[in-house]
C-alpha cells in the first residue's frame, strides 16, 4: 500500500508492504528509505500524530516504530518532539554523504575506508596488464563459480601464511565483497532449513539486513570486554563474529572464548562466520591467527580486499567447510556467478608477486603513525575522552564522559566540519554508552592532521 506524507516541505513515498504487521511494515519502509538514501541524515520526521494521520495508522504504532528505529540507530532525537534521520554507517545515505563529504565535510573521519590515496596504482596497473596478457582464451569463458583457480591457489597460500587459515584452494569461494559473501552464506543456511543466525549486539546494521533479507532471523548476542559472550549464544544455525577486532568496540575475542565458540558450533551443528575484515592490521603485537585455524570444519573464514587495498575492488573470499561448500557454490552460481576474471587474475598476481605483502607492510607503518598522532592529540586536548580498541584496525572508538549526548557530539563535530559515527549507530539491541567511532585511515594525507586537530578542538568544547 503506497502512501505519501509531507512534512516541513519534505514529501516522501512510503511503500507499506502487505504481509507484515502495520508496525513492522512501517519500520521496514522507513529503513528502506534511509538505507537507499531517499531520506538523508538530518531530515526531520513528521510528528507521530501527523504521520499516523497521513498513513491511516494509530499513533501508538508510529511511536513504537520510531522507538524501534531510534534503538537501531536509524533515527535520532534532539528532544521529545523532534526526531530526525541519523547518520547511519554503511548505507547508501552514507555513501552519498561520503562523496558529498568532499564538498561539505572537510574532515572525513568516518570509519569504513582505508586511505585510498595510498592505493598502489602503478602496481595494480602492472598486475592488470599482466592479467590481460597472460590470460589464456579459456579464461575468457564462463568460469568456476568458486572463482578462478589461480586466485584460489594464491589465496589458500596467503591465508595460511598470514592468518593461519587451513584451507585447500578447492574450498575457497571468491565473492563480490563480504556483504555479498554473507548473503551467500545466509541463503545457503536457509536453503538447508536454517532459521536463525546470531550476531554481535553491536555491528554494521546492513549485515543484519543482509542476513534477514534471506529470511533468516538475526539474534543479537551481548558483548563484554572479552568480546562476544559465547555462553549466551542461543541455539542458532550460525554466528557472525568480528573476532580479531570487534567493530565498533575494537576488542579481541578472548582466547578461552575462541575455544568455547568452536565448541558451541560443534555442539549445535552450527557454523561460525569469522569476519576478518581488518585482520592484516595489528600494531602492538603479533597478529592473532584466525579462529578458522582451530576448527576448519566449523568456521567459515571471510576476508576482503576492502581494507587492505580499496573497497572499490569488490573482492572478498570465503574459506568454506566441506559440508557447506556445495550449497554456497550453488547460490553463487545462481546469483553473480563470478567476479570479473581480469581483476581476479590481477589480484592473484599481486598476492603471488609479494606486492600485497609490501603494500601491507607500508600501510601498517602509515596507519600506526596516524593512530599515534590521533591518540597524542586527544591525550593533550581532551584527556577525559577514553580511546579503546587501539591495538588494531583502522578505527578507534572514543568513549565520551557520561552525560554527553550523541546528538550534541554530532552537532559540535558538524560545526567543526568533522564527519564521524556515533557508537549508537552500531547498536543492534541495547543502548550504547556515549561514544564516537573514528576512522583514522579515511582522510587523505593532506587533510589528516587538520582533521585530527578539528576533532580535538570540537571534543574540547564538548567534554
Ligand atoms: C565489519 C566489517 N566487515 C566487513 C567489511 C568489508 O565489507 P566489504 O568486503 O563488503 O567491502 C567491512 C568494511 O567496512 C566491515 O566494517
Amino acid at each position: 500500500m503506497p502512501k505519501s506524507w509531507t512534512s516541513g516541505g519534505h514529501e516522501l513515498h512510503l511503500d507499506l508492504e502487505p504481509g507484515f504487521g502495520r508496525r513492522a511494515a512501517l519500520e521496514r519502509a522507513l529503513r528502506e528509505a534511509i538505507r537507499s538514501g531517499r531520506l538523508t541524515a538530518g531530515t526531520p520526521l513528521p510528528s507521530s500524530r501527523a504521520l499516523a494521520t497521513d498513513l491511516g495508522l494509530s499513533r501508538g504504532t508510529v511511536v513504537q516504530a520510531y522507538e524501534q528505529l531510534l534503538a537501531e540507530g536509524y533515527l535520532t532525537s534532539r528532544s521529545r518532539t523532534h526526531t530526525e534521520v541519523a547518520a547511519v554507517p554503511g548505507t547508501a545515505t552514507r555513501t552519498q554523504s561520503r562523496s558529498a563529504t568532499n564538498f561539505s565535510v572537510p574532515y572525513d573521519l568516518e570509519p569504513g575506508s582505508p586511505d585510498v590515496s595510498q592505493f598502489p596504482r602503478s602496481t595494480w596497473a602492472s598486475a592488470l596488464r599482466h592479467a590481460v596478457t597472460s590470460a589464456v582464451d579459456e579464461d575468457l569463458r564462463y568460469g568456476d563459480p568458486r572463482g578462478h583457480p589461480a586466485l584460489r591457489r594464491a589465496l589458500a597460500d596467503y591465508l595460511g601464511r598470514v592468518r593461519g587459515v587451513r584451507i585447500s584452494s578447492q574450498a575457497i569461494v571468491v565473492c563480490t565483497g563480504f556483504t555479498n559473501g554473507l548473503r551467500l552464506i545466509a541463503t545457503a543456511l536457509r536453503d538447508r532449513g536454517g532459521r536463525t543466525m546470531a550476531v554481535e549486539d553491536f555491528g554494521l546494521p546492513f549485515h543484519v539486513d543482509a542476513i534477514e533479507q534471506t529470511g533468516l532471523r538475526a539474534e543479537p548476542v551481548r558483548l563484554d570486554d572479552d568480546g562476544l559472550v559465547v555462553d549466551e549464544i542461543p541455539k542458532t544455525d550460525g554466528v557472525l563474529v568480528t573476532a580479531s577486532h570487534q567493530l565498533p568496540w575494537g576488542t579481541t575475542l578472548h582466547p578461552a572464548r575462541r575455544g568455547a565458540l568452536v565448541d558451541w558450533a560443534r555442539d549445535n551443528n552450527a557454523v561460525v562466520v569469522e569476519d576478518d575484515y581488518d585482520g592484516e592490521f595489528r600494531y602492538d603485537r603479533q597478529p592473532i591467527g584466525a579462529i578458522q585455524g582451530l576448527a576448519p570444519e566449523h568456521v567459515i573464514y571471510a576476508g576482503t580486499a576492502s581494507k587492505s587495498l580499496a573497497p572499490a575492488l569488490r573482492l572478498a573470499w570465503l574459506a568454506v567447510p566441506d559440508r557447506l561448500l556445495e550449497p554456497i557454490v550453488k547460490v553463487r552460481q545462481l546469483s553473480e556467478r563470478e567476479c570479473p576474471v581480469f581483476e581476479q587474475l590481477a589480484f592473484a598476481h599481486l598476492v603471488e608477486s609479494g606486492g600485497l605483502d609490501r603494500h601491507l607492510r607500508r600501510m601498517r607503518t602509515h596507519y600506526r603513525k596516524r593512530r599515534d598522532y590521533l591518540l597524542g592529540a586527544l591525550a593533550t586536548s581532551v584527556p577525559t575522552v577514553r580511546p579503546i580498541g587501539i591495538a588494531a584496525g583502522l578505527h578507534v572508538t572514543l568513549l565520551l564522559p557520561d552525560g554527553v549526548r550523541d546528538e550534541d557530539a554530532q552537532a559540535v563535530l558538524a560545526e567543526h566540519g568533522v564527519g564521524a559515527h556515533s557508537l549508537a549507530a552500531y547498536a543492534r539491541r541495547r543502548s550504547a554508552a556515549p561514544g564516537l567511532v573514528i576512522g583514522y585511515a579515511t582522510p587523505p594525507g593532506h587533510t589528516f592532521a587538520a582533521a585530527v586537530q578539528a576533532l580535538a578542538t570540537a571534543l574540547a568544547k564538548l567534554v
